[in-house]
């Protein structure tokens, strides 16, 4: 990854507090509006999305009583055509983004009466999705098990490869002339109209505005833990990265096994990710023998032919999950500072749509995603 260590006492348009992909996706954005801007983050591999599996996956996440949600959901995934084109431009390099599709998939009697019952919802709010008989099925994913009697197509849940997204991120803000401070973030603070950040080894740092993108550790920054604002909290989640000569599936998988989720993430390079668990252990994150095999066994059920490849990584992270399960983009009490986090199962999807919000708010102009945004907060 690139770096570009910021001068001393140089004065920023923008500080972004967190070097995940919403804080670099809002960097980005601002810096491509002509704004001066300095990224803090002691390192990436802590956040969300270095951890998750890249799903851009709008209707495989859409959930009963959450409809709204998925709504900004949906506009989220319109962004990232868009989005990734004007990144790969700025960045030179690419990063994954694969228009594959998802199909999802229940092991048995009571899994697939639940798919079909998401897939009812997914088409009452519009949503485009197929059915695919076992043939179909079989004759698209030959190595899926072949006891799956039939899945559910969705041409438009797609993926990218969130590390190398990260790291074009990273390499966009330097092209641009942002600059990054390698340093942990310990409070932000208005200081009457400018933005105030301090950290650990480097001193304070200021902006006209501050954007605190820290995922789950947001609520916990003195600054803002007092404000008016919903609290965000860790959400565990396990991911296994799996390695072999060659893609054993094209498109992506989820699965409901026996009542458990699983996904199965196929890379162009022969990499298959794994995951999640979804676990409430507040900032935990070590990876435990016992999620692990569950992870495992439930994928392996799903997709027989995995006993052959290499486990290269078994990693938790942390999501921010807020009681909505709606993202927070919002300025605090009118002053300086902007919370963005809260991006629960969806930061990397919401990242473009995020950056198009905090773009709003720190011009002061309006956007209609703001107002899906606040629909989403209320659902
Ligand atoms: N978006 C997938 C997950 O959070 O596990």
């Amino acid at each position: 990854m690139l770096t570009s260590a910021a001068p001393k006492a140089r004065s920023y348009d923008v500080a972004v507090a967190g070097g995940g992909v919403i804080g670099l996706s809002t960097a980005f954005a601002a810096l491509s509006s002509g704004r001066r801007v300095v990224v803090i983050e002691p390192d990436a591999t802590k956040s969300a999305a270095w951890v998750a599996a890249g799903m851009l996956a709008p209707a495989s996440e859409a959930h009963f009583g959450e409809e709204a949600l998925t709504r900004l959901l949906l506009a989220g995934a319109a962004r990232w055509p868009d989005f990734a084109s004007a990144l790969e431009g700025a960045a030179g390099e690419t990063f994954g983004f694969r228009t594959t599709p998802t199909v999802a998939v229940g092991v048995d009697a009571a899994d697939r009466s639940e798919v079909r019952r998401l897939v009812d919802l997914q088409q009452s709010l519009g949503i485009e999705v197929s059915t695919l008989d076992r043939a179909s099925l079989r004759a698209q994913e030959p190595l899926l098990a072949g006891s799956l009697l039939e899945a559910a197509l969705f041409r438009g849940d797609h993926q990218v490869d969130n590390r190398a997204l990260l790291g074009a991120l990273r390499s966009a803000v330097v092209s641009l002339g942002g600059f990054f401070i390698d340093d942990v973030v310990c409070s932000v603070s208005a200081s009457g109209a400018i933005g105030k950040i301090e950290t650990a080894q480097n001193g304070s740092v200021e902006a006209i505005d501050v954007v605190v993108a820290l995922g789950a550790r947001t609520s916990q920054l003195p600054g803002i833990t007092g404000a008016d604002l919903p609290i965000v909290r860790p959400v565990k989640g396990h991911v296994l990265r799996l390695r072999g000569a060659e893609p054993l599936i094209d498109v992506t998988v989820r699965a409901l096994v026996h009542g458990r989720s699983v996904y199965l993430v196929p890379r162009a390079d022969g990499r298959l990710v794994v995951g999640a668990t979804s676990e409430e252990r507040g900032f935990d994150t070590t990876v435990t023998a016992g999620e692990v095999h569950q992870l495992l066994d439930d994928a392996r059920i799903v997709l027989p032919g995995l006993d052959e490849l290499e486990l290269e990584e078994a990693i938790a992270g942390l999501r921010p999950g807020t009681t909505s399960n709606a993202p927070v983009i919002q300025r605090i009490d009118d002053g300086p500072v902007i919370v963005a986090t809260g991006h629960f199962r969806n930061g990397i999807l919401l990242a473009p749509i995020t950056a198009e919000i905090v773009m709003a708010l720190l011009s002061g102009t309006s956007t209609t995603a703001l107002d899906l945004l606040a629909a989403a907060q209320g659902s």
